[in-house]
């Protein structure tokens, strides 16, 4: 099957690059190293000749909720037109488990990502994913001031991005093509505990602490709103297990 992957060179798109590829499928690896910008449409119509579906992770450099929602709307709205165009059959996007429970920032541009994209024409399905592993080190990064890293205790339920691509190459290859579900690491986490034992195996920053004077979202967090429904798939490796396999 031909895919096209927006958002190849990623997080999570790199392993959906390489997992399609290994078992034989034709892919086609959009970002703007590949001449492919799905914010201005260019190099989208010459991409998804012959591709049957499009596989949506690709995201903007900035977690501001303006700058991602206009990132979103526009990718959306060019993902949409081109793949229809194109004879596209149909959108598979990753998305993030309990973003309407939030009052704004980045969540709020993921609500505004998934209508986008569910306005159409092509069908649209949707996994909802808990943090990545591979995230709670730019966390880290952007709580640290100094020797200190302040972050909220968020509860999540910490999970692989290589997992997450599978799930996402597996829908893609099933041909399903409406619809919405979930998928996170074997067991709840706290961000602090894992950001913790990252500080640690790379030796800074010193001290990983909870941050104080929490706005209304980091409270939610705290409380459990990135926690998954009981229908979520559930995979490992554990954040732990992960941490120790990587360098
Ligand atoms: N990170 C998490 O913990 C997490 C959890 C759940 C769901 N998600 C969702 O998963 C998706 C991917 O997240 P990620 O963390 O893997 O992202 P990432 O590592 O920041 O990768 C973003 C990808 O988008 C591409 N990109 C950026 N601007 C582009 C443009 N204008 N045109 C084409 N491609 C562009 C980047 O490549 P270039 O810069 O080379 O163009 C890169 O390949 C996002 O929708 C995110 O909301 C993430």
């Amino acid at each position: 099957m031909k895919i096209a992957v927006a958002g190849a060179t990623g997080r999570v798109g790199r392993h959906v690059v390489d997992i399609l590829s290994a078992a034989g499928h034709e892919v086609v690896p959009m970002s703007r190293g590949t001449g492919v910008d799905v914010t201005t449409g260019a190099g989208l119509d010459a991409a998804l000749e012959g591709v049957e579906c499009i596989i949506d992770a690709a995201t903007g450099p900035s977690p501001d909720q303006e700058q991602a929602t206009a990132f979103f709307t526009a990718s959306a709205r060019n993902l949409q037109a081109a793949g229809a165009r194109a004879g596209v059959q149909r959108i598979v996007v990753v998305s993030i488990i309990g973003i309407e429970r939030y009052s704004g920032g980045y969540n709020a541009a993921k609500v505004a990502h998934e209508q986008a994209l569910l306005a159409g024409p092509l069908p649209v399905r949707i996994l909802r994913a808990s943090q990545f592993h591979e995230f709670v080190a730019e966390l880290l990064a952007w709580g640290t001031q100094g020797d200190i890293a302040y972050l909220p205790n968020m509860r999540t339920q910490l999970v692989a991005a290589r997992s997450v691509a599978q799930a996402l190459a597996d829908l893609a290859i099933s041909g399903e093509s409406t619809g919405t579900s979930e998928i996170a690491g074997p067991r709840e986490e706290s961000l602090l505990a894992a950001a913790t034992l990252v500080a640690a195996k790379r030796g800074a920053p010193q001290k990983v602490a909870r941050a104080t004077g929490l706005d209304p979202d980091s409270e939610l967090m705290e409380q459990g709103a990135a926690l998954p429904n009981g229908n979520a798939l559930l995979t490992g490796p554990t954040f732990e297990e992960w941490l120790d396999a990587t360098n």
